[in-house]
């Protein structure tokens, strides 16, 4: 079955509206969702805000299901001034942007990296282009820190080629890739860090991109 991973209620709330035949099951004291999309067996996982939720929440789901994909949807923070709230962000890689042991290991110690699986990518683009959306395929920044504008310059600094920030996909992604399951993200943009007051951007923006996000899903799901 594919697994679909959120880390809000808002955001699993979005997609669980697209399930048929929705079963809870919890399982320490996780909260995870059985059930069909577009026809397909499906696990949606609640698992909280940031990394260590996100593991937690992962390897229970990994340990505990017949996993052939993990998908990590909602929204995230985007970095770039050609990014706008409700885009798509894609990723083609992750990295744990807060990951830093420059001091030991030079430059090689900043971030712990996991490339997406390239068939889930190419799916991603071909279930996109007919679609009327902006979107962006790149690299998911991934720390326990809501990004705002002045986190900035130092995040692009390290990582310029980063296109998003959000708080569990470099934790799902390091998970997915010990437990040999191909990941991808799959998120829309509730609030752009180069715009002045993007958190509150994010209190406005966070269910209808959560929305976007989760009708793309569903789109995807269909087309695997
Ligand atoms: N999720 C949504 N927006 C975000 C941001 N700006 N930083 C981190 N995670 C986010």
């Amino acid at each position: 079955m594919i697994a679909i991973i959120c880390a809000m209620q808002i955001e699993c709330d979005a997609i669980l509206k697209y399930c048929t035949s929705i079963q809870k099951n919890v399982l320490f004291n996780r909260t995870f969702y059985e059930a069909e999309l577009a026809g397909k067996k499906v696990v949606i996982g609640l698992c909280g805000v940031a990394k260590v939720n996100a593991a937690i929440t992962t390897t229970i789901l990994c340990a505990h299901y017949d996993i052939q994909a993990i998908l990590n949807i909602g929204v995230a923070g985007g970095l770039k001034e050609n990014e706008n709230v409700m885009d798509l962000v894609i990723s083609d890689q992750v990295v744990q942007h807060d990951y830093d042991t420059t001091a030991l290991d030079g430059e090689a110690g900043k971030g712990i990296w996991v490339k997406a699986d390239q068939d889930l990518l190419a799916l991603a683009i071909k279930v996109l282009e007919p679609m009327d959306v902006t979107y962006h395929v790149g690299c998911v920044a991934s720390g326990d820190l809501f990004v705002t504008k002045q986190h900035l310059e130092k995040l692009l600094h390290d990582f310029p080629d980063a296109i998003c920030a959000e708080m569990e996909a470099g934790a799902i992604a390091q998970t997915a890739d010990s437990f040999h399951i191909p990941f991808i993200v799959l998120r829309s943009l509730s609030d752009v860090a180069v715009k002045e007051k993007s958190a509150m951007d994010f209190m406005e923006y966070v269910q209808i991109a959560s929305q976007k996000s989760a009708e793309f899903t569903y789109r995807f799901v269909e087309g695997y």
